[in-house]
């Protein structure tokens, strides 16, 4: 196919990789680790569900060669595997492949991808992440009894901001039998926390509300000053300001999804050029099993080494 007749899809930098990397490196570990269990004759049916998968490919901008290379040191645009290419590639390869994408023209760029490969089972789903994994997980082969118990998944939760509700979080750990990448919108979430509390407005709230699972970030993370709470300061009380700062906001998340999930990894750090700390990528499982657990762990902490986690000063889970 001629590169003019694909829609690109241009996000990320240098950072995407990392999380491309560490994502895909756990799906190879996964399928490997999986492919003789529970038995070699009646092993696990492997599912990959991309729920934001974009075109599947990715469009960057990139000096070629410079002063010193073979190049020119012109910009050019160089293209590369998006996740839902880099699912197809795992080795042993996944037996389904769910990409779901909201955007028309992404869409049918992903079902281009789909031609390229007429032999695997991929499906791809247009709609919204939330809607559309919730329709999976309730329906055959996820439901259907005996047959049900084979099923197991790994999705990819990669959205560009707050768009993952809680309740689908619910929902993927209620499964028992999802692994959850979820790149957690660490600077979306700490820009909704306006540093002036007058600011939080209903729209803020929902979404706050909606990425935590719960309305407690509000005490969590403003305070009254003590001058404020003085009885003999009559005064009008002064608005509470902020205390969240990017640790304490993934420390929280952290501490929310400890809630419904029975497995959390400590975070890959995803940072943009100029150091800011956009997204904090977890692991994510509901998987009751201590040996599935224990696989889970083992399987993500070679990630965490590589690519840089952080340890939280908690590992309640629940
Ligand atoms: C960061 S990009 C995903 C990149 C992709 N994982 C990759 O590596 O190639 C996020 C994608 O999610 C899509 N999207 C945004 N909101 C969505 C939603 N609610 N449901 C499904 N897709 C959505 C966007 O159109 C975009 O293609």
């Amino acid at each position: 196919m001629a590169d003019v007749e694909r829609t690109e899809h241009t996000f990320g930098g240098g950072w995407t990789e990392i999380k491309l990397n560490a994502v895909s490196d756990y799906l190879n570990f996964y399928t490997r680790a999986l492919q003789a269990s529970p038995s070699p004759t009646n092993p696990f049916e492997t599912w990959y569900i991309d729920a934001f998968a974009g075109t599947g490919d990715r469009t960057i901008e990139s000096k070629s060669g410079g002063l010193f290379g073979q190049g020119s040191g012109v910009m050019e645009r160089v293209r590369l595997e998006g996740s839902a290419r880099r699912a197809i590639a795992v080795d042993p390869p996944f037996r389904h492949l769910v990409f779901i994408e909201k955007d028309e023209q992404r869409f049918a760029a992903l079902e281009r991808v789909k031609s390229d490969f007429p032999y695997r089972d991929i499906r791809c789903v247009p709609g919204d992440a939330n809607d559309e994994l919730r329709r999976i997980f309730s329906n055959i082969p996820w439901t259907q009894p005996g047959r049900s118990g084979l099923q197991r998944a790994v999705v990819f939760l990669d959205p560009y901001g707050m768009s993952v509700r809680w309740e689908t979080l619910r929902y993927l750990a209620d499964t028992q039998r999802a692994d959850v990448w979820y790149l957690f919108p660490l600077h979306a979430a700490l820009r909704q926390l306006s540093h002036d509390h007058a600011a939080l407005d209903a729209g803020k709230r929902a979404a706050l509300n909606e990425i935590f699972g719960t309305a407690d970030w509000e005490q969590h993370f403003y305070q009254y000053s003590p001058k404020s709470a003085d009885l003999f300061d009559f005064a009008a009380p002064a608005s509470p300001s902020r205390n969240a700062d990017p640790d304490k906001v993934e420390r929280f998340a952290a501490e929310r999804l400890r809630s419904i999930f029975s497995f959390v990894s400590e975070p890959i750090l995803i940072m943009t050029r100029h150091k800011l700390r956009q997204f904090s990528l977890f692991l994510l499982s509901g998987n009751p099993n201590e040996r599935a657990v224990s696989l889970i762990r083992k399987g993500v902490a070679a990630q965490v080494k590589k690519f840089g986690g952080r340890t939280l000063p908690f590992s309640r889970s629940r």
